[in-house]
């Protein structure tokens, strides 16, 4: 028992070392980039929860390795207790039961990288790197085969591969049960990050939707389908649209998914994604943390930076909107999704949004910073303030930012193995975005991080420390209203 904890010692240190480099490095990059919407701030008195001590809190929780300090399950099981009548007895051995079956079915195996040490790299360790880099370099990697996919639209192919491939077919949490989650993907290449993003946020409650590009070829197309039709919540979208980046199609796309999902009944909040990225947060995280927003959204604006040449040639807006531009990344509740579909006034918006360039980056963040028209859960706030209104949804390195990188395409950082220390302690839902060219190993490790990470909470440690996210204005600031 003593063994890890003398070993974990160094880790602990460097670990803490690496917190406050960070913290250091967002207290120069505010002072220096206030435009660049930095994500973290101090200026939050208001509540013994604030930002730096978030920070600090995740550092200490989910430093790699220290999952070995865990006891393992036989010790976390309640010794019985003899003045516990009998029927408590059963229901808690019951319990304990179903977690070890889920045990045993999920969570037996390892889902560590193959080739490098992920710890290691997380930790930012130089020598694991240089190792990293030179596999990287002169080991071709294993890639998945898209005839697998295509062979699932037999259908009796769909059980092994899910068995094989450790998706995980249960809700595993009542708060996950309950809580269910939609999904809109938009995608038009690297299937082989779809069907592994796909893997990693599935859960048989939450619902999928799949925009694949109507310009993708037809061996991509039908990988698709054969992943897809496996389970009965993950679906493809109605309607596959030509979409050029920056055109009015991009938001067409994720209209298509959006109605489609209008389909389902039961789910609390609308995420959309794209193939490239990876979750931040396990789906225990997610749930707890959108749970404790009552309803906010989240969606990135701003009215000061926002270039009038965007809509040199529209016609005025309707009903005089206040007009907000910002990411396409949004996270947003039933009840935003039904007035975005349905309500005159942001039809009336939407038709506006065809007179403009990038409408994707104006239709929804247009209507989540117009508090006076109702919309749940929209924003009361000053649209302006990157501090207390952080970009959440994302986390997405654009150049210009204090991170490194080594590779910008289109000004967005393809996140890889120097950007891990970073990733493992960011409070972000998701990050943008990740190609295998460019590095698999950094994509392998944060499949493996965020599986242990589920596994950690379903196993050992339930507790989510929400208060980061509810000191947010988003959440202050909020239309009331699912
Ligand atoms: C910030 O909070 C601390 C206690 O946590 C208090 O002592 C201090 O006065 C506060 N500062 C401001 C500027 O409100
Ligand atoms: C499984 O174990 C966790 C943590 O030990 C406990 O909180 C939870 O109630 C158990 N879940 C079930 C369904 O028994
Ligand atoms: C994940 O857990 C495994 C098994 O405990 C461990 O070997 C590995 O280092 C962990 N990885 C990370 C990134 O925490
Ligand atoms: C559309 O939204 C406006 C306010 O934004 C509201 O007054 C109106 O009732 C809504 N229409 C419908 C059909 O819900």
């Amino acid at each position: 028992m003593n063994q890890p904890r003398i070993q974990n010692r160094p880790i602990q240190i460097s670990g803490n070392l690496i917190c406050g480099v960070i913290i250091a490095f967002f207290v120069i990059s505010v002072t220096r980039t206030q435009s660049y919407m930095t994500h973290f701030s101090d200026q939050s008195n208001e509540s013994s929860c604030h930002v730096g001590t978030y920070i600090e809190n995740v550092c200490r929780k989910y430093l790699p390795n220290t999952n070995e300090n865990v006891p393992n399950t036989h010790e976390d099981v309640p010794n019985t207790n003899e003045d516990v009548p009998d029927a408590h007895e059963d229901a808690s051995t019951q319990r304990i039961d179903f977690n070890k079956s889920i045990e045993m079915k999920y969570f037996k195996r390892n889902r560590n990288a193959r080739s490098v040490t992920c710890s290691n790299l997380f930790r930012g360790d130089m020598s694991e790197i240089t190792k990293a880099k030179f596999i990287m370099k002169t080991v071709k990697p294993v890639r998945m085969n898209l005839e697998v996919l295509i062979g699932l639209r037999d259908r009796r192919k769909c059980a092994a591969f899910i068995n094989q491939r450790g998706y995980i077919v249960d809700s595993l949490t009542e708060e996950e049960q309950d809580f269910p989650v939609a999904f809109g993907m938009l995608v038009h290449k690297e299937i082989e990050l779809v069907e592994r993003l796909l893997r990693a946020i599935y859960r048989p409650q939450n619902f999928y939707c799949i925009h694949i590009d109507a310009k993708i070829d037809r061996k991509a197309r039908a990988a698709l389908e054969g992943v897809v039709g496996c389970f009965p919540n993950v679906f493809l979208a109605s309607r596959s649209i030509r979409v050029a980046w920056g055109s009015f199609q991009v938001l067409e796309a994720e209209l298509v998914c959006m109605r489609d999902m209008w389909q389902h009944q039961g789910w609390k909040y609308f995420i959309n994604l794209a193939g490239q990225e990876f979750p931040l947060r396990t789906n225990y995280e997610l749930v707890r943390i959108l749970q404790a927003m009552d309803g906010a959204n989240f969606v990135q604006s701003s009215l000061r930076g926002a270039k009038p040449s965007r809509w040199k040639n529209a016609p005025p807006i309707p009903l005089g909107l206040r007009k907000v531009t910002g990411a396409l990344h949004i996270v947003v509740n039933r009840g935003f999704v039904d007035y975005a579909l349905h309500n005159q006034t942001a039809i009336a918006l939407f038709n506006w949004c065809r007179y403009t360039k990038i409408p994707d980056e104006i239709f929804f963040n247009t209507l989540n910073h117009n508090p006076q028209l109702g919309i749940p859960g929209s924003y009361t706030g000053d649209p302006d303030d990157g501090f207390m209104k952080p970009h959440i949804s994302r986390f997405k390195i654009w150049r210009g930012m204090p991170f490194s990188c080594d590779r910008f395409i289109r000004r967005v950082c393809i996140l890889g193995m120097n950007q891990l220390p970073v990733l493992v302690r960011r409070p972000e839902f998701f990050a943008n975005k990740f190609s295998l060219e460019h590095d698999p190993y950094a994509y392998d490790c944060m499949e493996e991080l965020l599986y242990n990470r589920t596994r950690h909470q379903y196993l050992h440690d339930r507790s989510v420390n929400t208060c980061y996210y509810s000191s947010l204005w988003q959440y202050k600031y909020r239309v009331p209203g699912h």
